[in-house]
Protein backbone atom coordinates (compact mmCIF):
# COMPACT_ATOMS: atom_id res chain seq x y z
CA UNK A 1 0.00 0.00 0.00
CA UNK A 2 1.50 3.20 -1.21
CA UNK A 3 1.79 6.15 1.80
CA UNK A 4 -1.41 8.06 2.44
CA UNK A 5 -2.31 10.98 0.40
CA UNK A 6 -2.40 14.11 2.64
CA UNK A 7 -4.57 17.12 2.26
CA UNK A 8 -5.07 20.46 3.91
CA UNK A 9 -8.67 22.49 3.42
CA UNK A 10 -9.11 25.84 2.82
CA UNK A 11 -12.95 27.31 3.53
CA UNK A 12 -14.89 25.51 6.07
CA UNK A 13 -18.54 26.53 4.31
CA UNK A 14 -20.96 23.82 3.51
CA UNK A 15 -19.01 22.21 0.73
CA UNK A 16 -15.41 22.04 2.77
CA UNK A 17 -17.61 20.78 5.90
CA UNK A 18 -19.37 18.16 3.39
CA UNK A 19 -15.74 17.32 2.52
CA UNK A 20 -14.65 16.71 6.11
CA UNK A 21 -17.90 14.72 6.27
CA UNK A 22 -17.44 12.45 3.15
CA UNK A 23 -13.58 11.88 4.17
CA UNK A 24 -14.48 10.22 7.26
CA UNK A 25 -17.27 8.65 6.37
CA UNK A 26 -15.84 6.77 3.29
CA UNK A 27 -12.78 6.14 4.57
CA UNK A 28 -12.28 3.04 3.83
CA UNK A 29 -13.18 2.70 0.53
CA UNK A 30 -11.76 5.87 -0.40
CA UNK A 31 -8.26 3.69 0.38
CA UNK A 32 -9.66 0.98 -1.40
CA UNK A 33 -10.77 2.94 -4.64
CA UNK A 34 -7.58 4.91 -4.63
CA UNK A 35 -5.17 2.57 -3.11
CA UNK A 36 -4.20 4.90 -0.37
CA UNK A 37 -5.74 6.69 2.85
CA UNK A 38 -6.88 10.00 2.31
CA UNK A 39 -6.11 12.14 5.66
CA UNK A 40 -6.96 15.57 6.57
CA UNK A 41 -3.68 16.81 7.88
CA UNK A 42 -4.87 20.56 8.79
CA UNK A 43 -8.28 23.40 7.91
CA UNK A 44 -8.17 26.62 7.86
CA UNK A 45 -11.17 29.43 7.54
CA UNK A 46 -11.60 32.71 8.56
CA UNK A 47 -13.92 32.28 11.99
CA UNK A 48 -12.52 29.28 14.13
CA UNK A 49 -15.30 29.59 16.64
CA UNK A 50 -18.10 29.37 14.14
CA UNK A 51 -20.44 26.66 14.81
CA UNK A 52 -20.01 23.90 12.20
CA UNK A 53 -21.38 20.76 13.65
CA UNK A 54 -18.96 18.57 13.47
CA UNK A 55 -15.47 17.77 15.42
CA UNK A 56 -12.47 19.25 13.37
CA UNK A 57 -10.11 19.00 16.65
CA UNK A 58 -7.83 16.51 14.93
CA UNK A 59 -6.71 18.37 12.15
CA UNK A 60 -4.17 21.38 12.57
CA UNK A 61 -5.88 24.98 12.42
CA UNK A 62 -4.16 26.87 10.06
CA UNK A 63 -4.79 30.84 10.30
CA UNK A 64 -3.55 31.73 6.68
CA UNK A 65 -4.32 29.49 4.46
CA UNK A 66 -1.04 30.07 2.70
CA UNK A 67 0.34 28.34 5.23
CA UNK A 68 -0.90 25.29 4.08
CA UNK A 69 1.37 25.40 1.23
CA UNK A 70 3.99 25.70 3.31
CA UNK A 71 3.43 23.01 5.51
CA UNK A 72 5.57 20.03 3.93
CA UNK A 73 2.68 17.34 5.21
CA UNK A 74 0.52 18.38 2.81
CA UNK A 75 0.22 17.30 -0.36
CA UNK A 76 -3.12 18.24 -1.97
CA UNK A 77 -4.64 21.89 -1.14
CA UNK A 78 -8.73 22.03 -1.83
CA UNK A 79 -9.38 25.71 -2.12
CA UNK A 80 -13.40 25.99 -1.42
CA UNK A 81 -12.52 30.13 -0.50
CA UNK A 82 -14.23 31.28 -3.54
CA UNK A 83 -13.33 34.49 -5.82
CA UNK A 84 -11.72 35.06 -8.56
CA UNK A 85 -9.55 37.17 -6.97
CA UNK A 86 -7.19 37.95 -3.25
CA UNK A 87 -6.86 34.85 -1.14
CA UNK A 88 -8.11 31.87 -3.34
CA UNK A 89 -6.24 33.12 -6.44
CA UNK A 90 -2.81 33.58 -4.07
CA UNK A 91 -3.00 30.21 -2.64
CA UNK A 92 -4.22 28.46 -5.70
CA UNK A 93 -1.20 29.79 -7.21
CA UNK A 94 1.07 29.49 -4.64
CA UNK A 95 0.27 25.65 -4.22
CA UNK A 96 1.00 25.08 -7.81
CA UNK A 97 4.16 26.97 -7.57
CA UNK A 98 4.96 24.38 -4.58
CA UNK A 99 4.47 21.54 -6.39
CA UNK A 100 1.20 20.99 -4.70
CA UNK A 101 -1.96 19.33 -6.80
CA UNK A 102 -5.29 21.60 -6.06
CA UNK A 103 -8.39 20.51 -5.76
CA UNK A 104 -11.09 23.87 -6.57
CA UNK A 105 -14.49 24.23 -6.63
CA UNK A 106 -14.00 27.85 -7.87
CA UNK A 107 -15.37 28.61 -11.23
CA UNK A 108 -15.04 32.43 -10.96
CA UNK A 109 -10.99 31.98 -10.22
CA UNK A 110 -10.81 29.19 -13.21
CA UNK A 111 -13.01 31.50 -15.48
CA UNK A 112 -10.78 34.37 -15.20
CA UNK A 113 -7.46 32.83 -14.45
CA UNK A 114 -8.23 29.29 -15.99
CA UNK A 115 -5.13 29.37 -18.67
CA UNK A 116 -2.30 31.31 -16.65
CA UNK A 117 -3.25 28.09 -13.65
CA UNK A 118 -3.34 25.80 -16.32
CA UNK A 119 0.08 26.64 -17.57
CA UNK A 120 1.60 26.93 -14.07
CA UNK A 121 0.11 23.01 -12.92
CA UNK A 122 1.51 21.88 -16.50
CA UNK A 123 5.10 23.31 -15.84
CA UNK A 124 4.53 21.86 -12.27
CA UNK A 125 3.56 18.61 -13.60
CA UNK A 126 0.74 18.58 -10.74
CA UNK A 127 -2.93 18.12 -11.05
CA UNK A 128 -5.42 21.43 -11.28
CA UNK A 129 -8.69 19.78 -10.91
CA UNK A 130 -12.39 21.60 -10.62
CA UNK A 131 -15.34 19.17 -11.00
CA UNK A 132 -17.19 21.11 -8.14
CA UNK A 133 -16.96 24.41 -10.01
CA UNK A 134 -19.72 23.31 -12.79
CA UNK A 135 -22.69 21.73 -12.03
CA UNK A 136 -22.24 20.45 -8.64
CA UNK A 137 -22.41 16.19 -8.76
CA UNK A 138 -22.71 16.24 -12.37
CA UNK A 139 -19.64 14.85 -13.46
CA UNK A 140 -19.70 17.30 -15.84
CA UNK A 141 -15.84 17.78 -16.51
CA UNK A 142 -14.64 14.71 -16.20
CA UNK A 143 -17.51 13.89 -19.01
CA UNK A 144 -15.92 16.65 -21.50
CA UNK A 145 -12.75 16.43 -20.82
CA UNK A 146 -12.70 12.23 -20.76
CA UNK A 147 -15.95 10.67 -21.53
CA UNK A 148 -16.34 12.63 -24.81
CA UNK A 149 -12.51 13.25 -25.98
CA UNK A 150 -12.75 11.03 -28.51
CA UNK A 151 -15.22 13.17 -30.02
CA UNK A 152 -15.11 16.52 -32.26
CA UNK A 153 -17.70 18.13 -29.92
CA UNK A 154 -20.22 20.33 -31.84
CA UNK A 155 -22.31 21.76 -28.97
CA UNK A 156 -22.79 22.05 -24.89
CA UNK A 157 -26.00 22.97 -23.44
CA UNK A 158 -26.78 23.31 -20.08
CA UNK A 159 -29.27 24.00 -17.07
CA UNK A 160 -26.15 25.43 -14.70
CA UNK A 161 -27.76 27.36 -11.90
CA UNK A 162 -29.93 25.71 -9.43
CA UNK A 163 -30.89 28.78 -8.09
CA UNK A 164 -32.36 30.08 -11.45
CA UNK A 165 -34.04 26.77 -12.16
CA UNK A 166 -36.10 26.14 -9.16
CA UNK A 167 -37.08 30.27 -9.48
CA UNK A 168 -38.50 29.47 -12.48
CA UNK A 169 -40.07 26.41 -11.74
CA UNK A 170 -41.72 27.90 -8.52
CA UNK A 171 -43.13 30.78 -11.30
CA UNK A 172 -44.37 28.53 -12.84
CA UNK A 173 -46.21 26.28 -10.48
CA UNK A 174 -47.44 29.40 -8.41
CA UNK A 175 -48.45 32.06 -11.18
CA UNK A 176 -46.02 34.16 -9.03
CA UNK A 177 -44.04 36.81 -10.30
CA UNK A 178 -40.24 36.52 -10.10
CA UNK A 179 -39.47 38.89 -6.84
CA UNK A 180 -41.98 37.17 -4.59
CA UNK A 181 -40.67 33.86 -5.84
CA UNK A 182 -36.96 35.02 -5.45
CA UNK A 183 -37.75 36.29 -2.00
CA UNK A 184 -39.16 32.71 -1.15
CA UNK A 185 -36.18 31.36 -2.13
CA UNK A 186 -33.99 33.22 -0.39
CA UNK A 187 -35.81 32.98 2.72
CA UNK A 188 -35.31 28.64 2.30
CA UNK A 189 -31.61 28.94 1.54
CA UNK A 190 -31.80 28.15 -2.40
CA UNK A 191 -31.10 31.90 -3.16
CA UNK A 192 -28.53 34.04 -1.30
CA UNK A 193 -28.74 36.91 0.34
CA UNK A 194 -27.52 39.04 -2.49
CA UNK A 195 -28.71 36.90 -5.62
CA UNK A 196 -27.48 38.98 -8.62
CA UNK A 197 -24.31 36.65 -9.12
CA UNK A 198 -27.50 33.41 -9.45
CA UNK A 199 -30.00 35.61 -11.09
CA UNK A 200 -27.63 37.74 -13.45
CA UNK A 201 -26.08 34.65 -14.61
CA UNK A 202 -22.99 35.10 -13.88
CA UNK A 203 -22.91 31.75 -12.23
CA UNK A 204 -23.94 30.17 -15.10
CA UNK A 205 -21.32 32.14 -17.32
CA UNK A 206 -18.62 31.36 -14.97
CA UNK A 207 -19.65 27.71 -15.99
CA UNK A 208 -20.16 27.81 -19.22
CA UNK A 209 -16.84 29.33 -19.69
CA UNK A 210 -15.40 26.18 -18.23
CA UNK A 211 -16.93 24.14 -20.58
CA UNK A 212 -17.03 26.24 -23.60
CA UNK A 213 -13.02 25.76 -23.16
CA UNK A 214 -13.36 22.01 -22.35
CA UNK A 215 -15.48 21.70 -25.20
CA UNK A 216 -13.19 23.39 -27.90
CA UNK A 217 -9.71 23.08 -26.10
CA UNK A 218 -9.39 27.24 -26.41
CA UNK A 219 -8.85 29.73 -22.97
CA UNK A 220 -11.96 30.44 -21.10
CA UNK A 221 -12.81 33.26 -22.45
CA UNK A 222 -15.32 35.63 -20.22
CA UNK A 223 -15.10 38.90 -22.65
CA UNK A 224 -17.17 37.16 -25.27
CA UNK A 225 -19.61 35.39 -23.40
CA UNK A 226 -23.13 37.27 -23.70
CA UNK A 227 -24.98 37.15 -20.47
CA UNK A 228 -28.48 37.56 -19.97
CA UNK A 229 -30.16 37.10 -16.36
CA UNK A 230 -34.09 35.64 -15.52
CA UNK A 231 -35.14 39.01 -13.78
CA UNK A 232 -37.02 40.69 -16.44
CA UNK A 233 -39.06 37.13 -17.07
CA UNK A 234 -42.41 37.80 -15.82
CA UNK A 235 -45.13 35.64 -14.67
CA UNK A 236 -46.58 36.52 -17.73
CA UNK A 237 -43.65 35.15 -19.48
CA UNK A 238 -43.95 31.73 -18.21
CA UNK A 239 -48.08 31.46 -18.30
CA UNK A 240 -47.41 32.06 -22.00
CA UNK A 241 -44.55 29.67 -22.73
CA UNK A 242 -46.68 26.94 -20.98
CA UNK A 243 -49.90 27.82 -23.13
CA UNK A 244 -47.79 27.55 -26.12
CA UNK A 245 -45.84 24.27 -25.13
CA UNK A 246 -42.55 25.25 -23.75
CA UNK A 247 -40.85 26.16 -20.43
CA UNK A 248 -38.45 29.02 -19.68
CA UNK A 249 -35.08 28.21 -18.95
CA UNK A 250 -31.70 29.79 -18.42
CA UNK A 251 -29.74 27.93 -20.71
CA UNK A 252 -25.38 28.22 -21.42
CA UNK A 253 -24.76 27.69 -24.57
CA UNK A 254 -21.66 27.11 -26.53
CA UNK A 255 -21.69 25.83 -30.23
CA UNK A 256 -19.30 25.97 -33.53
CA UNK A 257 -21.17 27.92 -36.29
CA UNK A 258 -19.15 27.28 -39.43
CA UNK A 259 -15.58 28.18 -38.06
CA UNK A 260 -16.73 30.80 -35.59
CA UNK A 261 -17.96 29.81 -31.63
CA UNK A 262 -20.96 31.41 -30.30
CA UNK A 263 -21.25 31.16 -26.10
CA UNK A 264 -24.39 32.57 -24.20
CA UNK A 265 -26.02 32.25 -20.92
CA UNK A 266 -29.49 33.59 -21.50
CA UNK A 267 -32.90 32.43 -20.63
CA UNK A 268 -34.64 30.60 -23.79
CA UNK A 269 -37.71 28.63 -24.48
CA UNK A 270 -37.32 24.39 -24.74
CA UNK A 271 -39.94 22.06 -25.78
CA UNK A 272 -42.10 21.15 -22.79
CA UNK A 273 -41.61 17.78 -23.55
CA UNK A 274 -37.83 17.82 -24.17
CA UNK A 275 -34.65 16.73 -22.25
CA UNK A 276 -33.97 20.42 -21.00
CA UNK A 277 -37.68 20.98 -20.48
CA UNK A 278 -38.07 18.09 -17.90
CA UNK A 279 -34.80 19.37 -15.74
CA UNK A 280 -36.86 21.09 -13.35
CA UNK A 281 -36.62 22.77 -9.52
CA UNK A 282 -32.87 23.13 -8.51
CA UNK A 283 -31.61 20.51 -10.73
CA UNK A 284 -28.61 21.27 -13.38
CA UNK A 285 -28.34 19.50 -16.72
CA UNK A 286 -25.60 19.36 -19.84
CA UNK A 287 -26.09 18.17 -22.77
CA UNK A 288 -23.54 17.17 -25.22
CA UNK A 289 -23.28 16.55 -28.72
CA UNK A 290 -20.16 15.38 -30.20
CA UNK A 291 -19.85 13.50 -34.10
CA UNK A 292 -19.27 10.09 -33.06
CA UNK A 293 -21.51 9.77 -29.95
CA UNK A 294 -24.10 12.16 -31.19
CA UNK A 295 -26.62 13.73 -27.98
CA UNK A 296 -25.11 12.46 -24.57
CA UNK A 297 -26.48 14.01 -21.82
CA UNK A 298 -26.06 14.40 -17.61
CA UNK A 299 -28.35 15.60 -15.15
CA UNK A 300 -28.29 16.14 -11.56
CA UNK A 301 -27.95 17.85 -7.99
CA UNK A 302 -25.89 21.33 -9.30
CA UNK A 303 -24.81 22.14 -5.62
CA UNK A 304 -25.45 22.03 -1.71
CA UNK A 305 -23.27 19.98 0.53
CA UNK A 306 -23.45 16.56 -0.50
CA UNK A 307 -23.52 16.86 -4.40
CA UNK A 308 -19.98 19.92 -4.20
CA UNK A 309 -18.68 17.22 -1.89
CA UNK A 310 -18.70 13.88 -4.13
CA UNK A 311 -17.45 16.17 -7.19
CA UNK A 312 -14.55 17.45 -4.56
CA UNK A 313 -13.46 14.20 -3.53
CA UNK A 314 -13.81 12.24 -7.15
CA UNK A 315 -11.05 14.55 -7.77
CA UNK A 316 -9.22 13.67 -4.98
CA UNK A 317 -9.20 10.16 -5.52
CA UNK A 318 -8.18 10.91 -9.44
CA UNK A 319 -5.08 12.90 -8.01
CA UNK A 320 -4.52 9.34 -4.98
CA UNK A 321 -4.68 6.97 -7.87
CA UNK A 322 -2.06 9.11 -9.83
CA UNK A 323 -4.72 9.50 -12.85
CA UNK A 324 -3.14 12.75 -13.79
CA UNK A 325 -4.85 15.05 -17.45
CA UNK A 326 -4.13 18.08 -18.69
CA UNK A 327 -6.20 20.67 -16.91
CA UNK A 328 -8.34 21.59 -19.66
CA UNK A 329 -7.72 18.45 -21.60
CA UNK A 330 -5.16 19.29 -23.77
CA UNK A 331 -1.62 21.14 -23.19
CA UNK A 332 -1.95 24.29 -21.72
CA UNK A 333 0.00 25.87 -24.26
CA UNK A 334 -1.80 24.22 -26.98
CA UNK A 335 -4.98 26.13 -25.68
CA UNK A 336 -5.82 29.13 -28.47
CA UNK A 337 -7.96 31.83 -27.97
CA UNK A 338 -11.71 30.79 -29.33
CA UNK A 339 -12.41 32.75 -32.68
CA UNK A 340 -15.87 33.97 -31.31
CA UNK A 341 -18.89 35.52 -32.84
CA UNK A 342 -21.63 37.38 -31.52
CA UNK A 343 -24.93 35.20 -31.17
CA UNK A 344 -26.40 37.47 -33.73
CA UNK A 345 -24.66 34.47 -36.33
CA UNK A 346 -27.47 32.60 -35.14
CA UNK A 347 -30.93 31.58 -36.72
CA UNK A 348 -33.46 30.22 -35.12
CA UNK A 349 -37.03 30.52 -33.88
CA UNK A 350 -38.41 33.58 -31.37
CA UNK A 351 -40.82 34.23 -28.80
CA UNK A 352 -41.25 38.15 -28.73
CA UNK A 353 -43.64 39.48 -25.57
CA UNK A 354 -44.91 43.09 -26.38
CA UNK A 355 -47.20 44.89 -24.23
CA UNK A 356 -49.29 47.43 -25.95
CA UNK A 357 -51.61 49.77 -25.43
CA UNK A 358 -55.25 48.22 -26.63
CA UNK A 359 -55.83 50.06 -29.47
CA UNK A 360 -57.25 49.37 -33.41
CA UNK A 361 -53.80 49.59 -35.28
CA UNK A 362 -51.30 48.57 -33.17
CA UNK A 363 -50.65 44.96 -34.32
CA UNK A 364 -50.35 46.24 -37.81
CA UNK A 365 -47.30 48.65 -36.85
CA UNK A 366 -45.54 45.59 -35.47
CA UNK A 367 -46.21 43.40 -37.99
CA UNK A 368 -44.94 45.91 -40.82
CA UNK A 369 -41.70 46.39 -38.86
CA UNK A 370 -41.36 41.87 -38.79
CA UNK A 371 -42.26 42.40 -42.49
CA UNK A 372 -39.27 44.99 -42.77
CA UNK A 373 -36.90 43.05 -41.48
CA UNK A 374 -38.34 39.52 -42.91
CA UNK A 375 -39.25 38.16 -39.90
CA UNK A 376 -42.14 35.79 -40.64
CA UNK A 377 -44.86 34.98 -37.44
CA UNK A 378 -45.71 31.45 -36.77
CA UNK A 379 -48.22 31.97 -33.81
CA UNK A 380 -49.64 35.01 -32.30
CA UNK A 381 -51.64 35.36 -29.11
CA UNK A 382 -53.28 38.04 -27.87
CA UNK A 383 -55.91 37.40 -24.41
CA UNK A 384 -58.42 40.08 -23.39
CA UNK A 385 -59.91 43.58 -24.71
CA UNK A 386 -58.81 46.71 -22.69
CA UNK A 387 -59.58 49.70 -25.02
CA UNK A 388 -56.62 51.91 -24.41
CA UNK A 389 -55.14 49.57 -21.38
CA UNK A 390 -52.28 47.65 -22.08
CA UNK A 391 -52.79 44.22 -23.15
CA UNK A 392 -50.19 41.60 -24.38
CA UNK A 393 -49.24 40.39 -27.84
CA UNK A 394 -47.00 37.10 -27.50
CA UNK A 395 -45.71 36.13 -30.90
CA UNK A 396 -43.21 32.99 -32.01
CA UNK A 397 -41.65 33.68 -35.26
CA UNK A 398 -40.51 30.81 -37.99
CA UNK A 399 -36.73 30.74 -38.17
CA UNK A 400 -35.19 33.79 -38.50
CA UNK A 401 -31.34 35.48 -38.30
CA UNK A 402 -31.29 36.47 -34.36
CA UNK A 403 -29.29 40.11 -35.77
CA UNK A 404 -33.01 40.78 -37.78
CA UNK A 405 -34.94 39.82 -35.03
CA UNK A 406 -33.12 41.78 -32.10
CA UNK A 407 -33.21 44.93 -35.02
CA UNK A 408 -36.83 44.16 -35.28
CA UNK A 409 -37.45 44.27 -31.39
CA UNK A 410 -35.53 47.43 -31.01
CA UNK A 411 -37.71 49.06 -33.51
CA UNK A 412 -40.74 48.20 -32.05
CA UNK A 413 -39.93 48.94 -28.28
CA UNK A 414 -39.39 52.33 -30.06
CA UNK A 415 -43.38 52.62 -30.91
CA UNK A 416 -45.76 54.81 -29.09
CA UNK A 417 -48.00 52.27 -28.45
CA UNK A 418 -45.55 49.73 -27.05
CA UNK A 419 -44.64 49.99 -23.43
CA UNK A 420 -41.91 49.09 -22.22
CA UNK A 421 -39.51 46.55 -24.03
CA UNK A 422 -40.35 43.51 -25.46
CA UNK A 423 -38.83 40.57 -23.64
CA UNK A 424 -37.70 38.50 -26.72
CA UNK A 425 -36.27 35.25 -26.15
CA UNK A 426 -35.10 32.16 -28.56
CA UNK A 427 -36.75 29.18 -28.93
CA UNK A 428 -33.99 25.95 -28.23
CA UNK A 429 -35.53 22.76 -30.12
CA UNK A 430 -33.60 19.08 -28.63
N1 LIG B 1 -25.44 29.09 -6.74
C1 LIG B 1 -25.23 28.03 -7.66
C2 LIG B 1 -26.56 27.49 -8.14
C3 LIG B 1 -24.42 26.89 -7.13
O1 LIG B 1 -27.60 27.97 -7.72
O2 LIG B 1 -26.56 26.58 -8.95
C4 LIG B 1 -22.97 27.21 -7.01
O3 LIG B 1 -22.44 27.58 -8.25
Amino acid sequence: MSSPMRIGIAGLGTVGIGVVKLIRKHARDLERRSGRKVEIVAVSARNRKKVRGIVLSGYEWVKDPLDLVNNPDIDVIVELIGGSEGVARDLVTAALMAGKHVVTANKALLAHHGHELALLADKQKVSLCFEAAVAGGIPAIKALREGFAANDIQAVRGILNGTCNYILTNMRESGRDFRDVLKEAQAKGYAEANPAFDVDGIDAAHKLALLTALAFGIKPDMDSLETTGIRHITASDIAHATELGYRIKLLGLCRREGTRLIQSVEPCLVPEQSALGGVEGVLNAVQVRGDFVGQGWLVGRGAGEGPTASAVVADLIDIARGHRVPVFGIPARQMKVGNFASTDILEGHFYMHVVVRDQPGVLAQIAAILRDHKVSVEAVLQRGRDPGKPVSIVMTTHKVKQADMRRAASKISGLSLVKGKPCLMRIEQD
